[in-house]
């Protein structure tokens, strides 16, 4: 037998508290007993994303949270800035495309951030751009780019909306919604909301309202007017993911009892002591500059295969973590400390890169970069 660790970054580990909670028999979503359980949910994600305004559960996956704020805002022929800079700009851009959007691309290279003067930039060149479109965390370099820096440029203009895809930033990092003006906020449930996969978030700001009142693009299922809707009755327009919702509650119980604060305190210190550990051991990272909380993105060493380094953690020693994707495929591997992480997730993943390494011939001294996460990680007396 060999035991499991997931440290991808997503799905993530599923806490015991909200396992037990999906155990329990499934109630009806039109009954009685569902609707304090989504009153709860609604709620509870209000305060996670910092928002008064309806933040829309739906049943998909995170892309489909992506499509929904596309086809629900915009039109065909709008213009849409995205910023790419990686795996999850470049799903920006193709959603976009597909219902008719008029994309202009800021090209990032990966590892980098957005500087956000480009952005201020393009948008004064062409005040008809409708949406400007970025990830918090792209989860496919490592980066993460300066919401709130965004946020406060593309207020000031009018008939302008950010759309952020916070799928893998949200509890990683304080994404403060009405607070810095960020109009569409989607999250998923595989990552830091430490569940299944199978539900997406939409925080919708009153101004992004205003867009879906002019859309043209066709909605059936992924309908926001719709959804808000049935969630102001405490429902949702179709079937509702019950199980996930009851396990949703439970981590957000969790979450509260934390404290958000706090939770964002762990992911810094869990995603910081990482990076120590890995340049303790030598290697270099992949993401040049505003590295995220939620994954940490690794080049790997000369003459080694990123997807070997991903494959051996896993098949040897049980551990799965992440390889790269598109272009950075082979060149690096990628470890999660997001959700339901703590110390020992970070020192089982060094331990693990230090061992793989040094079994595929690479010089490393083991246990260099544990004693360094150690150091960090340890909580001191008093
Ligand atoms: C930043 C980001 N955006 C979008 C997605 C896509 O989410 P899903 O696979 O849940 O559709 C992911 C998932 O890895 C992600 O990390």
């Amino acid at each position: 037998m060999t035991k499991r660790y997931l440290l991808a970054p997503g799905p993530t580990p599923v806490p015991p508290e909200a396992l037990l909670a999906m155990a329990m028999p499934i109630i009806h979503h039109r009954s009685p007993d569902f609707l304090p359980v989504l009153d709860s949910a609604k709620k509870g994600l209000q305060w996670l994303y910092q928002t008064k305004n309806d933040v829309l559960i739906l049943c998909s996956t995170g892309t489909g949270g992506m499509v929904g704020s596309v086809n629900n805002f915009f039109s065909p022929g709008d213009k849409a800035l995205v910023v790419n800079a990686g795996n999850f700009g470049e799903r920006w851009t193709k959603i976009c495309k597909s219902y008719g959007l008029n994309v202009e691309e800021i090209k990032v290279d990966w590892g980098y951030t957005v500087d956000p003067s480009v952005v201020e930039n393009a948008l004064k060149k062409d005040p008809s751009i409708k949406g400007v479109f970025v990830q918090a965390s792209e989860t496919s370099t490592g980066v993460y780019h300066d919401i709130k820096a965004l946020a406060g440029i593309v207020k000031g203009y009018a008939e302008t909306i950010l759309v952020v895809d916070a799928i893998s930033a949200l509890v990683a990092h304080d994404l403060k919604m009405d607070e810095w003006g960020i109009d569409v906020m989607i999250g998923g449930s595989q990552k830091g909301l430490m569940l299944p996969p199978g539900l997406a978030f939409v925080g919708i700001s009153e101004k992004a309202w205003t867009f879906a009142e002019k859309s043209t693009s066709p909605k059936f299922y992924f309908n926001f007017k719709k959804e808000r809707e049935s969630l102001s009755k405490n429902q949702t327009s179709f079937t509702s993911p019950v199980t996930l919702i009851i396990g949703l509650n439970e981590s957000l119980k969790m979450l509260q009892t934390e404290g958000l604060e706090n939770a964002f305190a762990r992911h810094e210190k869990l995603a910081g002591a990482t990076r120590d550990a890995i340049a303790a051991i030598g290697l270099e990272m992949f993401t040049k500059e505003s590295p995220s909380n939620a994954v940490t993105a690794i080049q790997a060493p000369h003459g080694i295969d990123g997807q070997e380094i991903y494959k051996n953690l896993r098949v040897k020693y049980g551990i799965t973590a992440a390889g790269g994707q598109g272009q950075a495929k082979g060149k690096i591997f990628r470890i999660a400390h997001l959700g339901y992480a703590g110390t020992f997730d970070v020192i089982t993943a060094i331990a693990g890169v230090e061992m793989v390494l040094k079994g595929m011939g690479h010089p490393v001294k083991l246990g260099t970069g544990v004693a360094v996460a150690q150091e960090l990680l340890m909580v001191r007396e008093g």
